[in-house]
C-alpha cells in the first residue's frame, strides 16, 4: 500500500486530524488536512473535532494546540524538530526583564515555549501583530519577546518604542539586502515579499512585509505574473500549487528551516501508528500560555 494511503486510513482509524506549517516538506503538506501559518493552525487547533491532531511544524506549534486542547490527544512526527528562535529566551530570563520594568504589558511572539507565554500578557503571530499591538493603550511601557526583528518592525509601523529582546531567526537572518537586490535584477518588475522575521535592511528593500499565510493570500489577489518570495523555501509548494498561472522565485534556495524539514511521511506514518510523540504541557504551565494565546485569538 502506498504510503499516502497507509497515513490516510490510520487518519481515520485514529480519528486523527493533520495540520502542517506553509515550510513543511510538500508531500506533507499534500496530506494535511490543513495547511496555514501559525495564526490559521491556532485557529484550527482550537476548532477541530477529532480526538488526536497530529501536528506537522516545530515544536512550539504542536505546543501551543496542546495548550489549547486539553482533552485531546496531540502528536508530534518529531520531538525534536524545535524553533532555535523559541529556545532564545527561558521564562527566568523574561522574569528578570520583567522585574527591571514593572508594569509593563509583556507580549510574546508565538514562536515561544509554553513557560516564557505563561510569563505573558499577550500572544502574537507575524499574521495579527500589529492588529493585537494596536489594543495596547498608549503610554503603556511594552516589552516584546524574543523576535527584535518582528518587534522592530511592528514598533516601527505603530510609531513607539518596545523593549526588544534580542532573538531571531537563523533562517531569515540569512536573507540579505544584496540577495534582494540580484533577485530584482533578474527578475525585474517582480514583486519582493519578505517575512517580518527579516533584518530591517531587508524588509526596506521589499515590497511586502507578510506572513506566511500574508504571502499566500498577496500571491493569489496580486496582477503579478511573477513574485519573488524572501522566506522559508517550503512555502514555494503551496504557492506554485495555488497559483498555477504564476511563476515564484525564492530570494535563495539556501533559506531553509532545518527543523520544518525533520517532518517526513514516514515519520507521520509511524506517529500515527505508534501513537507518539506526545506533546503535554503541565497545567499550571498552560493555564497561564492558555491566557496569553485566548487574549490574542479573542482578538483576531
Ligand atoms: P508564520 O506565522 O508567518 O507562518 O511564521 C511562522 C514562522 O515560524 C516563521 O519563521
Ligand atoms: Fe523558527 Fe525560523 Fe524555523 Fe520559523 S523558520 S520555525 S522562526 S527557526
Amino acid at each position: 500500500m502506498y504510503m499516502t494511503e497507509k497515513i490516510n486510513e490510520l487518519k481515520r482509524k485514529r480519528n486523527a486530524v493533520i495540520l502542517a506549517h506553509n515550510y513543511t516538506r510538500g508531500e506533507v503538506q499534500d496530506i494535511a488536512d490543513f495547511t496555514g501559518d501559525s495564526l490559521e493552525l491556532a485557529r484550527v487547533a482550537a476548532g477541530v473535532d477529532s480526538s488526536v491532531i497530529v501536528f506537522c511544524g516545530v515544536y512550539f506549534m504542536a505546543e501551543t494546540a496542546a495548550i489549547l486542547n486539553p482533552g485531546k490527544t496531540v502528536l508530534t512526527p518529531d520531538p525534536e524538530a524545535g524553533c532555535p528562535m523559541a529556545d532564545m529566551i527561558t521564562a527566568e530570563q523574561l522574569r528578570e526583564l520583567k522585574s527591571k520594568h514593572p508594569g509593563a504589558v509583556c507580549v510574546c511572539y508565538v514562536n515561544s515555549t509554553a513557560e516564557v507565554k505563561a510569563e505573558c500578557d499577550i500572544c502574537v503571530t507575524s499574521g495579527n501583530a500589529e492588529r493585537v499591538m494596536a489594543t495596547i493603550p498608549a503610554g503603556r511601557e511594552i516589552i516584546f519577546v524574543p523576535d527584535r526583528h518582528l518587534g522592530s518592525y511592528v514598533s516601527g509601523r505603530e510609531g513607539r518604542k518596545y523593549e526588544l529582546w534580542p532573538g531571531y531567526c537563523p533562517t531569515h537572518a540569512a536573507i540579505t539586502a544584496a540577495a534582494i537586490a540580484k533577485a530584482k535584477a533578474l527578475h525585474p518588475g517582480a514583486p519582493v515579499m519578505v517575512h517580518p522575521e527579516c533584518p530591517a535592511d531587508v524588509r526596506a528593500a521589499a515590497d511586502e512585509c507578510l506572513s506566511t499565510g500574508g504571502m499566500c493570500a498577496f500571491a493569489k489577489r496580486s496582477g503579478a505574473a511573477e513574485i519573488i518570495v524572501g522566506t522559508e523555501t517550503g512555502i514555494l509548494h503551496r504557492l506554485a500549487k495555488e497559483n498555477p498561472g504564476k511563476k515564484f522565485f525564492p530570494v535563495s534556495d539556501r533559506i531553509v528551516c532545518p527543523n520544518m524539514k525533520k517532518t517526513t511521511l514516514e515519520k507521520v506514518l509511524s506517529c500515527l501508528e505508534n501513537m507518539e510523540y506526545r506533546v503535554t504541557v503541565p497545567e499550571n504551565i498552560a493555564s497561564g500560555a492558555r491566557k496569553a494565546i485566548d487574549a490574542m485569538l479573542s482578538i483576531t
